[in-house]
């Protein structure tokens, strides 16, 4: 079934609407609301602006700060203080400024153990915060997942052509990507189990592998998630001008 016959898609002028609305939408969501907000999050280049944005006026004052919960959807396994690493983009980008309590930041291990070690852990983790070791789809693990497309198809670290991609038991699992490091990843299951998945994706050099995720090719790992709740792609215009209609 082709993504976009089943996605929520919204084109925004450049990357500063694009974060301004997927700022503006975030906020709606959590103030809605009533209690704990789980938001995951994702690393690369474009939800950086997004970040920053809602750490600084006026969505650091009116953002639930103290109910919500950080998580990752993937992570390198490098030191935190590694430039490559997706806790360290969001702690310079977001973290450092927002009246966030320390206790509701949840980053996915990586120092002092191995990656099988860490995603063990973090699945741990996950389940505590959650309350049961099995996933109910009529109760999700999060509120919303952020998500970007890589030129591959890839989203989180979910890469063409690798075997995490079949894992439908564990919520977390290492996993290869074309280079190292290794890389820890929630899987499918993981990813599925929320009320609202956004895929964030700017830029020209998107717009072929977009069309094709639109598309719906089952061999674009992106293209295979099946969110038990909403699917929202925002797109600039650069990246959405060669959509299928
Ligand atoms: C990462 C991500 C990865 C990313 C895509 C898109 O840590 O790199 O989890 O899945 O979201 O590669 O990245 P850009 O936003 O930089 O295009």
């Amino acid at each position: 079934m082709k993504v976009g016959s089943r996605a929520q898609l919204e084109i925004l002028a450049d990357p500063e609407a694009l974060a301004c609305r997927v700022a503006d939408w975030l906020l709606a969501i959590s103030t809605a609301r009533a209690s704990v907000f789980t938001l995951v999050l994702s690393g690369g280049g474009t939800p950086r602006r997004l970040y920053e944005l809602l750490a600084g006026p006026p969505y650091r004052d009116v953002f639930p700060w103290y109910r919500t919960h950080l998580f990752w959807g993937d992570e390198r396994f490098v030191p935190r203080d590694d430039e490559s690493s997706n806790y360290r983009m969001v702690r310079e980008a977001m973290l450092s400024r927002a009246p966030i309590p320390a206790t509701n930041i949840h980053p996915v291990p990586t120092e002092g153990l191995t990656p099988e070690a860490g995603a063990l852990d973090y699945e741990r983790e996950l389940k505590s915060f959650y309350g049961a070791e099995r996933l109910d789809r009529a109760r999700p693990l999060f509120d919303v997942i952020l998500l970007g497309l890589g030129p591959d198809g890839h989203t989180a670290s979910l890469f063409p052509d690798t075997a995490v991609l079949e894992e439908r038991e564990r919520w977390v699992a290492a996993a290869v990507g074309p280079k190292p490091p290794t890389r820890i990843t929630l899987t499918y299951p993981a990813l599925e189990s929320s009320r609202h998945v956004a895929f964030l994706v700017a830029g020209k050099e998107k717009r072929e592998i977009f069309s094709r995720f639109q598309r719906g090719e089952h061999t674009l790992p992106a293209a295979r998630l099946r969110p038990i709740g909403t699917l929202h792609l925002f797109a600039d215009a650069a990246a959405a001008r060669d959509m299928p209609p």
